[in-house]
């Protein structure tokens, strides 16, 4: 069929392409694409089965700067500061320095320089609701009760009979108070008791936090992703969470008085000003909470507030059109006018997309349906190491299971350990990822699902991946254009519109694997429809009066051909 589209009636009029370019406003945090890298499980360049930022350094050109690259703007890195590995790096034990397992901070610096020669972006994960145990603030505050720095943790009195302060529980099981028993208190930590909390109200504490913010910007770096930002600040009272069903212990209190407190502004406002003192420098949050109107709250569109927060709602969605659309315009409408969304498929602490969403034989198919959506919305992609590979989770038997909470606390969670599997850059020993064993498996099919395969089959989800970036990087719609549904109530397909001034696109998804034909808007504009990118090049969708048809699993962008 034609590569050109009549809709709903053909045009005789004669057609002009438009081929915006990148302009010269692109602003990388907006109009960019950011990669997660999980350090540990990128590339490893000293043969210890640990990724490393040399490794990294290494592996640059499948990134960005060569001609056969993904393409990405951005690297956010999961944390590369001493720890001692409790949480894999998000319990901090120096926040100035670069944890030998993955170099140095000359090392560190190289890397930033290497990116910032491909017009790399380099983001910071900053994790400043608690430290390590191990961290000299809490080695010297736990020593006395009058330590100058006692008060930059959260010290409590037992309560009659030795009980803890609350009930409060922590995120990875157990009660979040732990009794120490050096200087007879309790200190809070919303985590592991190996991650005791931050007094976010004693100023020191902030200012220093600040200062080390300071550091990272001098060196080069460009933006921070702020872990668990809404948890900063606990109710002073220490009041009771009320009351509300769930299945883990922590989920069966309704989070009212251990994070999203009002405080909490004021210190964003804070963080703000000194990020502001490097132009272009960006600050995303993690929000805890699938909900959108809660993480729309933290993000501003004026200078006070952060660029970005993390809506995950998507991650608990089932793969079906309706609720896709419903979370899209709830994120829409819960952001204040002028704020810029984000939108996220995968991270290191969630089941990867491909085994959340199912579909067997599928499952590939789909993925390329997914690239698509997530790379057609209004807001900045992001996309975790792997997830351009179709990389789905690679089960960890139990004793070879590492996470904390996957290890200790439920004995039917096997934790986050599936989704953080060494990248298969090839088919040869350990996927080319090291040289000697590394420190979770590969996935099973690494001789097939792999860096070197995915790059030489045009079919790839890699180069739906590829292409789709280099749509996205060239086109004002994708980029800035304004999301219109087209539909009220879908049923198997997705129908929407990216709209600016110099170009439309319309983007056709069929989640289903049957072919689908519905009903879409009817005040679509007129005019010839050319295709863009497509998964089923060759058959690809047909619009035929006022009904999409796609194939199964069928993913289409089209763009408006602008007449003279
Ligand atoms: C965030 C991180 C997660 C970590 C937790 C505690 O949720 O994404 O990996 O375990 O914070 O720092």
């Amino acid at each position: 069929m034609a590569d050109v589209i009549p809709f709903p009636s053909p045009s005789a009029r004669p057609e002009r392409s438009s081929e915006p370019t990148r302009t010269e406003d692109f602003l990388w945090w907006r109009d960019g694409v950011i990669y997660q890298i999980y350090p540990r499980s990128f590339m490893d360049s000293d043969g210890d089965g640990v990724g490393d930022l040399q490794g990294l350094i290494d592996r640059l050109d499948y990134l960005a700067g060569a001609p056969d690259s993904l393409g990405v703007d951005a690297l956010w890195l999961s944390p590369i500061y001493p720890s001692p590995g409790h949480d894999f790096g998000y319990d901090i034990s120096d926040y100035e320095n670069i944890d030998p397992l993955f170099g140095s901070l000359e090392v560190f610096d190289a890397l930033v320089k290497a990116c910032h020669a491909r017009g790399i972006r380099v983001v910071m994960d900053l994790v400043m609701n608690h430290t390590s145990h191990q961290h000299p603030w809490f080695l010297e505050a736990r020593s006395s009760l009058d330590n100058p720095k006692r008060d930059w943790y959260l010290w409590q009195n037992a309560g009659p009979g030795g009980r803890a302060p609350n009930h409060w529980r922590a995120v990875f099981g157990g009660r979040a108070w732990e009794w120490d028993e050096t200087s007879q208190q309790f200190y809070y930590h919303m985590f592991l008791k190996e991650q005791p909390d931050l007094n976010w109200r004693n100023p020191q504490v902030v200012a220093r936090l600040h200062e080390m913010i300071r550091f990272w910007m001098k060196r080069g770096v460009d933006g921070f992703r702020l872990d668990v930002v809404n948890c900063y600040f606990k109710d002073e009272k220490l009041r009771a969470n009320p009351f509300t069903p769930g299945l883990r212990p922590f989920d069966m209190q309704r989070h009212v008085y251990d994070r999203d407190r009002p405080e909490l502004v004021g210190a964003l406002q804070g963080l703000r000003r000194v990020t502001d003192e490097y132009p272009e420098t960006m600050m995303v949050g993690e929000v805890m909470g699938h909900d959108a109107q809660l993480a729309a709250r933290y993000v501003g569109n004026g200078h006070d507030q952060l660029h970005q927060a993390f809506n995950f709602t998507w991650l608990k969605l089932p793969w079906k059109p309706n609720p896709f659309l419903r979370a899209i315009l709830d994120w829409e409408a819960a952001l204040p006018p002028g704020a810029w969304p984000c939108h996220v498929l995968n991270n290191h602490d969630v089941d990867r997309f491909v085994t959340r969403a199912g579909g067997g034989c599928y499952a590939d198919a789909r993925a390329k349906v997914a690239a698509t959506l997530l790379l057609t919305m209004r807001g900045t992609p992001y996309l975790y190491y792997g997830e351009e590979l179709g990389l789905p989770n690679t089960p960890i038997p139990r004793g070879e299971i590492v996470d904390p909470p996957g290890k200790q606390y439920w004995p039917f969670y096997l934790g986050r350990d599936p989704a953080r599997t060494p990248m298969p850059w090839d088919g040869s020993t350990y996927g080319g990822f090291s040289t000697a064993k590394p420190w979770l498996r590969l996935n099973k099919d690494v001789q097939t699902r792999n860096v070197a395969v995915q790059k030489a089959d045009p079919t790839s989800i890699f180069n739906v991946y590829r292409h789709l970036l280099k749509l996205r990087r060239t086109s004002l719609a994708l980029r800035r254009g304004m999301f219109r549904s087209l539909q009220r109530k879908p049923k198997q397909m997705l129908a929407y519109l990216r709209v600016h001034p110099q170009q439309t696109m319309l983007v056709l998804l069929n989640f289903s694997r049957r072919k689908a034909t519905e009903q879409i808007d009817a005040t679509l504009p007129e005019g010839h429809w050319r295709v863009r990118f497509s998964t089923h090049p060759g058959e690809h969708a047909r619009l035929v009066g006022g009904r999409a048809i796609l194939q199964p699993n069928e993913a289409v962008i089209l763009e408006k051909v602008l007449s003279e």
